[in-house]
């Protein structure tokens, strides 16, 4: 047996993923330990390999094409036919490159979609380089780095999975198609952009279900709570600190607003809980000694109740109710939409299941198909400086993602 063998999981001259494979040294301590992770599925090498050149290569949101030319060369090489959908830029700055949706399906003469794979190669900031434990690969060996949980360790787990069950035969590839969105992190404009052209048969699929990738700790989600998104504007009237009655607080204003708003019932539901307010942003004010003219508040409520359409509205009345009470005149909403409470399909055999309480891309692809939501990783770590996994996770979300694709495809 050779000390190292070197496995190329393509032989790409703008990808080079090749891993070392660590085998075992004869008469080393290396040995027991390989020999006791000989559970390693066989396309280890190459998922580790694809989580690894997705992490190393940055795509915060807005910047995503170098990771989409990274995925839109490997599922060629892998022999996929793979199509590309630009998403106008999100900065308008010089340095702004092309940016786009990756489309990638293993076709026949008749490809005719039923199920769709979806997850986002967009990430938050900053980049945090990859890293992986030393010594010898186990299912315990930890990978950390900026999009290893969110959402690329979806992205690489869900690829492996669909190309390992197309090796095996164990499904048509004609009714199966993989979407990986830019934009989700932000505004969700890369999966607008795909249910937009869908809508308007840019693309002829009517798809009966889709799997949606964000990290749900390898459960399956059986929904996730609502959003609204606004900023806020109190107008006073300023003056000398000394005679607060002779001018009007902005703050003031909107402290009492806010006082009201956590004390409210803004909604609440048994599978989502109650409704939250985040006040993110707060401003206000000149200087201790003025009376502060301007005010404003950038608030973030995760909604509990539905209708998906109109749950959120329903929590926007309520609080611009609030605001009224407080001063008929002095505050100014600007809120996204928003959306209610999101169901997804939990009930499949052989899954643990969660509510989460994030929000995803299902409410940005409209349309009545089943969805999924499964991904491997923990929310907690997601956005935060240790974000991380084990290989065990990745490797567990091939399978579990697999058990997904052939229920949904029955279904
Ligand atoms: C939900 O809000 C109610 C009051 O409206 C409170 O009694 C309850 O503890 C809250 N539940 C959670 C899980 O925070
Ligand atoms: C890794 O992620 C887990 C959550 O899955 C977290 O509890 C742990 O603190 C993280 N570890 C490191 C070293 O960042």
């Amino acid at each position: 047996m050779r000390a190292a063998t070197i496995a190329c999981v393509l032989a790409s001259a703008t990808l080079s993923l090749c891993a070392e494979e660590q085998a075992p040294l004869v008469g080393s301590s290396h040995q027991a330990s390989a020999w006791s992770d000989n559970d390693a599925p066989s396309y280890r090498s190459e998922l580790l390999s694809l989580h690894k050149a997705l992490i190393e290569t940055e795509s915060i949101s807005g910047t995503e094409h170098d990771v989409g030319e990274v995925l839109v060369q490997y599922l060629a090489d892998l022999g996929y036919t793979t199509q590309i959908q630009p998403v106008p830029p999100r900065n308008n700055t010089p340095a702004d490159k092309d940016r786009f949706n990756v489309l990638a399906w293993r076709a026949g003469i008749r490809h005719d979609p039923k199920v769709m794979l979806s997850s986002h190669i967009d990430v938050v900031p900053p980049h945090i380089p990859y890293g992986i434990d030393d010594g010898d690969i186990t299912k315990e060996t930890m990978i950390r780095g900026r999009g290893s949980v969110d959402a690329k360790a979806s992205v690489a787990a869900m690829i492996i999975a669909l190309d390992e069950l197309l090796k095996e035969g164990k499904v048509d590839g004609d009714k199966l198609v993989m979407l990986f969105v830019v934009g989700e992190e932000v505004s969700g404009d890369g999966m607008i952009e795909f249910s937009n052209a869908v809508a308007n048969k840019e693309f002829p699929y009517q798809l009966d279900a889709v799997i949606f990738g964000e990290p749900t700790e390898s459960k399956l989600a059986c929904g996730h709570k609502g959003a609204l998104f606004c900023d806020v504007t109190a107008k006073g009237f300023p003056g000398h600190s000394g005679y607060p009655w002779l001018g009007k607080s902005a703050n003031e204003l909107m402290i009492r607003a806010f006082a009201k708003i956590f004390d409210t019932d803004l909604g609440s539901s048994e599978l989502f809980g109650n409704t939250t307010v985040n006040v993110g942003r707060f401003n206000g004010g000149v200087a201790s000694n003025v009376i502060p003219e301007f005010a404003s508040v950038g608030m973030g409520i995760r909604v509990a109740i539905g209708p998906e359409e109109s749950g959120a509205h329903i929590v926007q009345e309520k609080v611009e109710a609030i605001f009224k009470e407080i001063s008929e005149d002095a505050f100014d909403l600007q809120c996204t939409p928003g959306y209610g409470s999101v169901g997804a399909n939990c009930d499949v055999d052989g899954f643990d299941t969660i509510v989460v309480n994030y929000g995803t891309d299902i409410p940005n692809f409209k349309g009545d198909h089943t969805r999924y939501l499964y991904g491997p990783g923990n929310i907690l770590v997601a956005h935060g400086a240790n974000e991380n996994l084990t290989v065990a996770d990745l490797e567990t979300a091939v399978e579990d993602y697999q058990k997904l694709i052939l229920h949904a495809l029955k279904q």
